[in-house]
C-alpha cells in the first residue's frame, strides 16, 4: 500500500519528521510531496524545501520525496496512493483537517485519509511558529533539523 504525505513543509519540522517515521512503518511505500502553489507566499521555494526534507529523512528507507501540483485526489490516483496521511495536533485541526478529508474522499472514493498524532512533544508545532519564532531571533534548533536550522539562520540574517 502506497501513503501519500502532502503538505506545504514550509519548512519542515521535526513534528513532520515524526509522522513520516510513523506512516512509514504502517505502509509500504510513503510518498512526501509537496504542494507546488503559485498563489501562496513561501518562505522556502520548491527546491529548497525538497532539499531540507531529502536532508532530514535519510533514516526511513521507504519514502520518497516528490512535489505536486493540482488536486490531491488526481495525483493520488497517478501514483496510486490508497491513503492520504495527515498529522493532526490539536482539535483546532480538526475542522480543516475534517472538511478536506471529506471533500477528497467525495471526489475520490478510492482515496482515503487516516490521522497520525505525532509525539506529545510536538503539539504545539507548526511551520509558521518556527518561522515566526526564528524571524525574531529565537532559538528554533529543538523544533527543526539542523538543516532547516541552518536555512532560517541564513535567512534572517543570523
Ligand atoms: O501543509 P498544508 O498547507 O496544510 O497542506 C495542505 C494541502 C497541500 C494538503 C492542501 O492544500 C491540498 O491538498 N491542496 C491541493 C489542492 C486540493 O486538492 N484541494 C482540495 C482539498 S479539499
Amino acid at each position: 500500500m502506497i501513503a501519500l504525505y502532502p503538505g506545504s513543509f514550509d519548512p519542515i519540522t521535526n513534528g513532520h519528521i515524526n509522522v513520516m517515521e510513523r506512516a512509514s512503518k504502517l505502509f509500504d511505500t510513503l510518498v512526501v510531496s509537496i504542494l507546488i502553489n503559485q498563489n501562496k507566499k513561501s518562505l522556502f521555494t520548491l527546491e529548497e524545501r525538497m532539499e531540507f526534507l531529502k536532508g532530514a529523512i535519510g533514516h526511513i528507507y521507504n519514502i520518497r520525496i516528490e512535489s505536486f501540483q493540482g488536486l490531491l485526489v488526481d495525483y493520488a490516483k497517478e501514483i496510486n496512493a490508497g491513503v492520504i496521511v495527515r498529522g493532526l495536533r490539536a482539535v483546532s485541526d480538526f475542522e480543516y483537517e475534517m472538511q478536506m478529508a471529506l471533500m477528497n474522499n467525495a471526489l475520490e472514493k478510492d482515496v482515503d485519509t487516516i490521522f497520525l498524532c505525532a509525539d506529545g512533544d510536538f503539539t504545539f508545532l507548526s511551520s509558521s511558529v518556527v518561522k515566526e519564532v526564528a524571524s525574531f531571533g529565537g532559538d528554533v534548533s529543538k523544533f527543526v533539523p539542523s538543516n532547516v536550522k541552518l536555512a532560517l539562520d541564513k535567512k534572517f540574517g543570523r
